[in-house]
């Protein structure tokens, strides 16, 4: 038992400028860990909240109450307690805010504490993160396969196309360094028709290119170009993943393309998304429906879980109940892990741990607001999660977490690498045939 001596919150910056929660927390023994909150634009309505300060300093997004709520209460809350007990000090937490959205103590509060104190008794333990995570919850850790945007949308790019992420997988390779090097050339082959075209005008939140097209679809049909241009055969080692993030254009089953001006209900969605996997090599898609559209979801599982991996994000908020209630209607046959959803370490390992048991895929993830925190790169490790999605192949809050994978993999061992077994039970992994 190594004891915690001191919990400090101090803040920092994120990769949109805002400010954000850093927490430290330090052992009795001198040692210490430290893990940086992250935030999301996108969110989902059940999500644990980012406590922030409102008015009109820092545009509302101050964090001073959530600092004080990390300096304070949780501080006095976690002192004392055993590092290695995490399910004892997340506990702690919750006994300190039983809401289930966080909204007393701050998701941002509590997440920052929670990891802080994984990696605290990652460092007492003397193993890297990921090792400790494997052991701990009794996993066996794998090199996961990524998940990497090459079109951001959505919220991420002031809604410039309504869809989200367009993304590529390589589940083709036969290492992590080969991923990287095969979204090397279609990132750029990617930027390079934007250029041709007069259409490069920067990038989105998570790194990828602006989405400067007249279409949804427009955008599907420059990845399969770029991925052409880059040397590849789409379908082959590379496919495509989206993520169409539809509560941000859809409630109460009707969806609005504001790109498009189409307005559409579950049934038109349900046959837009349906033509897309039929036309284009798409092996993975999150949140094909908005949040509250859970018979639209289950009817999407019903007619294209066999084919497609479909995850759910917005839709489960990283949460036990919710993943066992989808689980029971037959909606979604994979899992989005945001650690700063669930609010502590220990819910989102609960909610892991409920898709694992259903035999979903699982993709632990990032926000579209980070920074250089690593945790993810090595929960997705330790986990042995399969998948990693951290956004696209440029700006350091990205690369980060993509290095850190190259680094764990020189410990763990390259063959660890999963390929595409995630994608096993999609029509990727059954024969290589889009349909
Ligand atoms: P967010 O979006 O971090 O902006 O909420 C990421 C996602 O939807 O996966
Ligand atoms: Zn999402």
């Amino acid at each position: 038992m190594t004891e915690i001596r001191e919990v400090k919150g101090r803040r920092v910056w994120d990769s949109r400028g805002n400010p954000t929660v850093e927490v430290d927390v330090v052992l009795e023994n001198g040692l210490r860990g430290r893990a940086i909150a992250p935030a999301g634009a996108s969110r989902g309505l059940r999500e644990a909240i980012d406590l922030r300060d409102g008015g009109t300093a820092l545009s509302g997004m101050g964090v001073g109450q959530a600092l004080d709520n990390v300096n304070g209460p949780i501080a006095a809350a976690l002192i004392g307690l055993d590092a290695e007990d995490q399910v004892g000090a997340d506990a702690a937490m919750r006994a300190l805010d039983p809401s289930p959205m966080k909204e007393v103590l701050g998701g941002n509060a509590t997440v920052g504490s929670s990891l802080a104190v994984l990696h605290a008794a990652a460092a007492d333990a003397g193993k890297p993160l990921w090792r400790h995570i494997a052991d701990h919850y009794a996993q066996t850790p794998s090199i996961p396969l990524p998940e990497i945007q090459i079109f951001g949308g959505g919220a991420h790019a002031s809604r410039r196309v309504d869809i989200q992420d367009f993304m590529i997988m390589v589940p083709g390779a036969r290492s992590f360094d080969e991923v990287m090097e095969v979204t090397n050339e279609v990132y750029f082959a990617a930027g390079d028709i934007m250029g041709r075209r007069g259409r490069l005008a920067g990038i989105a939140d998570e790194g990828g290119w602006w989405p400067e097209f007249t279409s949804n679809e427009e955008a599907l049909e420059t990845l399969v170009e770029a991925i052409d241009l880059a040397g590849e055969r789409p379908g082959d080692r590379v496919v495509i993943s989206l993520d169409i993030a539809a509560s941000e254009f859809g409630r109460n089953g009707a969806y609005r393309l504001a790109l498009e001006e189409r307005d559409m209900d579950t049934g038109q969605m349900l046959d837009m998304l349906g033509r897309w996997l039929d036309a284009y090599p798409i092996v993975s898609v999150e949140d094909p429906l908005g949040e509250d559209d859970v018979e639209g979801a289950a009817e999407f599982t019903r007619r294209f879980g066999d084919r497609v991996q479909i995850i759910g994000d917005d839709y489960l908020v990283t949460n036990v109940d919710l993943v066992e209630q989808a689980a029971g209607k037959g909606a979604c046959n994979a899992l989005l892990v945001k650690v700063n959803q669930a609010g502590t370490v220990s819910e989102a390992v609960d909610a892991f741990a409920a898709a694992q048991a259903h035999s979903w895929g699982a993709v632990v993830s990032a926000r579209s607001g980070e920074t250089e925190d690593v945790s993810i790169s090595h929960l997705s490790v330790g986990l042995g999660a399969g998948q990693l999605k951290v956004g696209s192949f440029q700006r350091s809050e990205r690369m980060v977490k993509w290095n850190e994978c190259l680094r764990i993999q020189d410990e763990l061992g390259a063959d660890t690498f999963v390929g595409g077994a995630p994608l096993a039970k999609t029509w990727w992994g059954k024969g290589r045939e889009p349909k």
